[in-house]
């Protein structure tokens, strides 16, 4: 055996690094180690394993045999708020709490099949990330069986080995932030930022040299309580000053069902406010863009910092203007009967948030014009991907919108208003 093998086994044993475990859970692990040895190994692993804190401190003691499994409780953040207060309360205030509740908010969301929107699949599987209510939880089991993931804290501390370290790297960050409507990963793999690091971890650059995470942006000094300005859909209240954007703004509004066709607040607007869907006054948003500025300061100057922040804010006006008309031009095909209202449809107006249950083709381009191009036009300005902003966003949309004035003239053709 090499030297260094040798004394890193000896290392080892000196060093044990694993604290007895507690009297409750030795039958735990004993039996645990041969029906899921993969759980014991990295529940060893763990500083959990280091501090003596054993299967039981989360799970109970109530279970002990193979027939009655269902009796093991399962940890939500309020287990874990017994030794991690701090941390639980900052996820309480933060936005990833709320991605259950926003989910649910959806237009068509009770239509979906309860394996799409349930616990760890479809929508459900990255939404897990929220904070979910005990009748929620109840009505999942109902349908589901035994509700898993609720709450997740171990989102980017994975079970059982809780690493902080494995939440420190982007890649914590990616199985949810990805692909379809929030290719967040995509940009920031593809951005400056993202290579700097990867060079980083392959040795070319040394260790200590600057490349920001995700949780460097997102998570400064470990803050749990992620939020950010503009947030997904891109919208704010108070609305914009620019008159032109302040339109646009309002007819994007109307296509997301929270103004009616007249342009009055609808009650969609109280679902926004409750999941913090959009920042509600000029000082919380002024509030998370200063945060962030503290952040690009550890490495820019701040003038530097603000006006590539100011570029990001004017990528959102500059792709509403592509989309207030592709929404104005299929709002016209309702006001001239040329669409009709679908199931569960309130109002003669397209709504991007019925997603893929869109009725009409014209509507589903509107849809991906939306949730894909306009997302990566704005996201991909704020994660520094030149690419992602230009080709995949506005470029995209310049087609959509094409499509769309296209589509709406062959339907006025072959079908002229009533
Ligand atoms: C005699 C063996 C045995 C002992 C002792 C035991 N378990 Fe289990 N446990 C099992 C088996 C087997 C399952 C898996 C049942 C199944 O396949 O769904 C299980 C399942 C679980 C589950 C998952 C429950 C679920 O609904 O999926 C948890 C959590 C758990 N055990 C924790 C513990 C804890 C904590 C202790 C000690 C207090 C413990 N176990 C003691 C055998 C044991
Ligand atoms: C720090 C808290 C914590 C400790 C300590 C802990 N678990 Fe877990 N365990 C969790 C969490 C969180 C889940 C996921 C619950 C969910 O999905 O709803 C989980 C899930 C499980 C599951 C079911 C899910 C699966 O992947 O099969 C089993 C079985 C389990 N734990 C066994 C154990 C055993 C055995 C130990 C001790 C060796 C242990 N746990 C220690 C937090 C803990
Ligand atoms: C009974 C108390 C207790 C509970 C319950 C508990 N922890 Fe811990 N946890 C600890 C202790 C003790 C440490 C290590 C000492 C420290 O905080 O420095 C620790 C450390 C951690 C760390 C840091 C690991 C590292 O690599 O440094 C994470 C992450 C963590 N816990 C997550 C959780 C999560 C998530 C839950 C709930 C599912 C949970 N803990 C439940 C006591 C607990
Ligand atoms: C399990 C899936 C999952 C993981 C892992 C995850 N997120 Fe999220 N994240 C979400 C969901 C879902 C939302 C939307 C929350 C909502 O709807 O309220 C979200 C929202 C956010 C937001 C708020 C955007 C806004 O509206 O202002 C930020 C910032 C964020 N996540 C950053 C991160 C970072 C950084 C990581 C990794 C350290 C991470 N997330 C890991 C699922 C995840
Ligand atoms: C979006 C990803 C994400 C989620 C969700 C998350 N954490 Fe963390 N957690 C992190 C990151 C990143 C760190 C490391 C922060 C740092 O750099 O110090 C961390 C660190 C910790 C630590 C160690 C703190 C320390 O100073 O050593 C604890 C404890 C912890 N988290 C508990 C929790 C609990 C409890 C929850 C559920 C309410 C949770 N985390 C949910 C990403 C997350
Ligand atoms: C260099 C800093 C930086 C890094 C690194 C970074 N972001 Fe961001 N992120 C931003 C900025 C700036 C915004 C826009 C803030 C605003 O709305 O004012 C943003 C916005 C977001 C949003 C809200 C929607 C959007 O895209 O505009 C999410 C979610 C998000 N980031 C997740 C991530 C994830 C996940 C990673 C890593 C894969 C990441 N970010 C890497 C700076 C960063
Ligand atoms: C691959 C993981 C994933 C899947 C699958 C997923 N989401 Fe999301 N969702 C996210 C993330 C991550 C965010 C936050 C993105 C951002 O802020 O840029 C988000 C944001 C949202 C938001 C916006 C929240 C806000 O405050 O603006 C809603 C609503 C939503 N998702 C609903 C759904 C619905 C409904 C489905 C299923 C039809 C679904 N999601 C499927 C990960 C996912
Ligand atoms: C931890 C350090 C660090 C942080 C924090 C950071 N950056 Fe960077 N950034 C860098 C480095 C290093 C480069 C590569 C510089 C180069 O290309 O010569 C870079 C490159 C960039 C670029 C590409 C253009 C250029 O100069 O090459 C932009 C745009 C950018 N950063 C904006 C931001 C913004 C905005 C923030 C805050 C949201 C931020 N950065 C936060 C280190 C950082």
């Amino acid at each position: 055996m090499p030297l260094a093998a040798l004394s890193a086994l000896a290392a080892l044993f000196l060093a044990s690094p694993f604290g007895s475990p507690p009297k409750a859970s030795i039958r735990c692990i004993e039996c645990h180690a041969r029906s899921t040895p993969g759980i014991v190994s990295d529940w060893k692993l763990s500083r959990h394993a280091e501090a003596s804190v054993g299967c039981d401190s989360c799970h109970g003691t109530e279970h002990g045999t193979a027939a009655d499994a269902a009796k093991a409780r399962l940890p939500g953040p309020d287990t874990c708020a017994r030794c991690h207060a701090a941390q639980v309360a900052q996820y309480k205030g933060s936005k990833h709490a709320l991605a259950w509740a926003a989910m649910m908010a959806m237009p068509t969301f009770h239509y979906q099949s309860p394996v799409l929107t349930d616990g760890l699949k479809g929508c459900g599987g990255c939404h897990a990330i929220g904070l979910r209510e005990e009748a929620d939880q109840k009505a999942i089991a109902k349908v589901s069986g035994r509700d898993y993931g609720a709450g997740s804290c171990d989102s980017c501390h994975t079970r059982h080995t809780f690493s902080v370290k494995e939440a420190r790297e982007p890649q914590a960050c990616k199985s949810c932030h990805m692909g379809f409507d929030h290719a967040q990963w995509e940009m920031y793999d593809a951005s400056k930022h993202g290579v700097r690091h990867e060079l980083v971890k392959l040795g070319a650059l040394p260790a200590t040299a600057s490349a920001p995470t995700c949780q460097t942006c997102h998570m400064p000094k470990g803050d749990h309580g992620v939020m950010t300005g503009w947030g997904f859909l891109g919208i704010r209240f108070p609305l914009p000053e620019d008159p032109a954007w302040r339109a646009d703004q309002t007819t994007i509004m109307k296509a997301l069902g929270i103004l009616d066709p007249a342009g009055k607040p609808t009650t969609m607007l109280e679902v926004v406010k409750g999941a913090k869907m959009a920042r509600m006054t000029e000082a919380e948003w002024q509030g998370e863009r200063d945060r962030m500025l503290v952040t690009c300061r550890q490495c820019h100057a701040e003038s530097f910092a603000r006006s590539q922040l100011r570029r990001g804010d004017q990528m959102i006006r500059e792709a509403d203007r592509l989309m207030a008309e592709a929404i104005e031009i299929v709002a016209g095909l309702y006001r001239d009967g040329l669409l009709q209202r679908s199931k569960g449809q309130r109002v003669d107006y397209p709504d991007v948030l019925r997603l893929h249950d869109s009725a009409s083709v014209v509507e589903l381009k509107l849809f991906t014009m939306f949730m894909v191009h306009r997302m990566r036009a704005f996201q991909g300005a704020f994660h520094d991907s030149p690419d992602h902003a230009l080709w995949s966003g506005w470029s995209e949309m310049q087609k959509d919108l094409a499509e769309i004035r296209a589509a709406a003239k062959e339907m006025r053709r072959t079908r002229p208003p009533r």
